[in-house]
């Protein structure tokens, strides 16, 4: 229990750190949290007009979920992966440096789905990848995937998987509840659309 419990710790504060506004700073393209939707994901990032910070931000993002599950599962072992992704994720949604005041977890959920169970990631993947070709619009590409991602588990034969994949798609659409308000308005802006 208690390695579990570090396990947790570790990952949440590995999770907590905000690349988005990490990258934004460093390469002088101002404060993220002032900028479009005050999100400090990737799809906001790119709204700076900067490709490589918002790859980047989305590389990290998804990364630091991966590497939780990798560590927590190298280090003391498979039964402790699945916290690991649990306490990623809600670092980024709740990260402790910045007050609390975290992202929609994207990135970070794509990223540990990765790392737990490749294929069930690259089919998620693959979902916001084809939602977003499609609408343009970034967080309808994330809804479509979280409602998809338990579907995958259970479908590529991973359902140990289930139940966390469950937990963590409730909270991205907790998080998207003003993007599910501006979807039903008609007003969410589409990606490298006018602002
Ligand atoms: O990854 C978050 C995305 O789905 C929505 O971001 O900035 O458009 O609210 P944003």
């Amino acid at each position: 229990a208690g390695l579990l419990l570090l396990t947790a710790v570790l990952s949440y504060l590995l999770g907590s750190i905000p690349f988005g506004v990490i990258v934004t700073r460093f390469m002088g393209l101002g404060d993220l949290r002032r900028i479009g939707s005050g999100n400090i994901g990737a799809t906001n990032v790119l709204r700076t007009g900067n490709k490589p910070a918002a790859f980047a931000t989305l590389v990290l993002d998804g990364g630091k979920g991966a590497v939780a599950v990798l560590l927590a599962r190298g280090t003391i072992g498979e039964d402790t992966a699945q916290i690991a992704a649990l306490g990623a994720f809600l670092g980024h949604l709740y990260p402790i440096w910045l007050k609390f005041k975290g992202g929609k977890g994207v990135a970070t959920f794509l990223g540990t789905l990765i790392a737990l169970a490749w294929p069930v990631g690259i089919a998620a993947c693959a979902t916001w990848l084809l939602t977003a070709l499609i609408s343009r619009i970034s967080s309808l590409s994330a809804l479509v995937m979280a409602a998809l991602a338990a579907v995958w588990a259970g479908v590529l034969g991973h359902r140990e998987m289930v139940i966390l994949i469950v937990a963590l798609a409730t909270l991205v659409y907790v998080r998207h509840l003003p993007n599910i308000e501006r979807l039903k308005a008609g007003t969410e802006p589409r990606i490298g659309g006018k602002k």
